[in-house]
């Protein structure tokens, strides 16, 4: 059931570019509108909506913080993301006003489960972002918007982060159609875009092999750092926890903006940080900015590897590896960042004999608290 793989996680990283085009199937019609019928929360209460709060665990989290930027951005609706086992013990905030959306692969997920809960009982709507059908979590939500990425057997989750990613934009781009907030050319140009991300993982799947063989050159090190700001930020923390998990290697992921402000401390000759670059186009200026942070962190010895767009030439002096990802608009660049993060995790637990699928300690869905 492997499909030919050593590994569920190799097959499901391979799925993604099918799980993402599945995500988005039904959803954008030929006019790049999109259509979510299936919501079940009428266009009225959307546009009702002053507060949106993202609840999840792990990885899910991840997706999450990064559907904050994208959100605030298309919708001018504020918007948190906090971690479920947070939240369902703090005093949130909220009425019927409040959308709360809960991010979960498995459904079952005992915190996420329970911050639905508290979050329902203080009247706000409830929306699920869920990869199993029928599960406890979109069963107790008001609306449930599905990922399809299909079975996801791995402990480490990849393709349902990206399908995550998906759902919560589809989410974002449709509260800023029903809102009509900044419904014009750029969101028509982000959907085209959306729909072109599956092509765009596969291009990066195809060119992993360096990646792989710089994994496993690093099987002795102890330690790896993480760095990314804006969107690139949530991708640091998600390169972290995949290492963590599977390489059972102290693994850390920064805003680059905060290395002057201890991280720094840390670098040392030969030590790897991973680095998620910016476009250069769009936001340039964080660009230029972590431009001089992986100057600055080569300078005291790290090993830099750079993740950085087709044509971003500024990073090629400083980078000791370069993994090149295809152009696409800033708040879309996780999906194809996140790739390779994922590939290097897999293949340095391999290199150090761990059980990729079932890693130590964890169990794939923690209904336990
Ligand atoms: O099923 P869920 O999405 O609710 O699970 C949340 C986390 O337990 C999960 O993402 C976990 O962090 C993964 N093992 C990460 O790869």
């Amino acid at each position: 059931e492997k499909g030919g793989y050593d590994y569920f996680m190799l097959k499901e990283i391979a799925e993604q570019p099918k799980a993402v085009a599945d995500t988005l199937l039904g959803r954008i019609d030929a006019e790049g509108q999109l259509t979510l019928d299936e919501l079940r929360i009428d266009d009225a209460e959307l546009r009702e909506v002053d507060k949106i709060v993202m609840v999840a665990c792990g990885t899910a989290y991840h997706a999450g913080m990064i559907a904050k930027y994208a959100i605030e951005h298309w919708t001018r609706i504020p918007c948190e993301t906090e971690l479920a086992s947070e939240f369902r013990y703090r005093d949130p905030i909220l009425d019927g006003r409040t959308l709360v959306v809960a991010i979960s692969q498995s459904g079952e997920t005992m915190d996420t489960l329970m911050a639905l809960r508290h979050a329902r009982e203080q009247g706000a709507k409830v929306l699920a972002i869920c990869n199993t059908n029928g599960s406890t979590i979109p069963r107790e939500s008001d609306a449930v918007l599905y990922t399809h990425a299909g079975p996801e057997v791995a402990v480490a989750s990849t393709k349902a982060f990206l399908t995550q990613l998906v759902a919560c934009y589809l989410v974002a781009l449709y509260l800023g159609q029903v809102r009509g907030t900044k419904w014009g050319d750029e969101i028509g140009e982000v959907v085209g875009e959306l729909a072109r991300i599956g092509e765009q993982v596969d291009e990066v799947l195809a060119t992993m092999e360096p990646v792989r063989e710089l994994a496993r050159g690093l099987a002795d090190k102890g330690t790896v750092l993480f760095l990314g700001r804006h969107v690139g930020y949530p991708v640091a923390l998600e390169g972290a926890l995949k290492l963590k998990e599977l390489a059972y290697m102290h693994a850390e992921g920064f805003a680059a903006g905060e290395l002057k402000h201890g991280p720094i401390a840390l670098i040392e000759d030969g030590l790897p940080v991973v680095v998620v670059v910016p476009s250069p186009r769009g936001r340039s200026v964080l660009h230029d900015k972590i431009v001089s942070n992986i100057q600055e962190i080569r300078a005291r010895g790290a090993m830099t590897i750079v993740i950085a767009e087709e044509g971003d030439e500024a990073v090629v002096p400083y980078a000791d590896h370069l993994v090149r990802v295809p152009r696409t608009p800033t708040l879309l660049q996780p999906m194809v960042a996140a790739v390779p993060l994922q590939v290097f995790a897999c293949e340095l637990a391999t290199a150090r004999g761990n059980e990729v699928d079932q890693p130590r300690n964890l169990a794939k869905s923690v209904t336990v608290e």
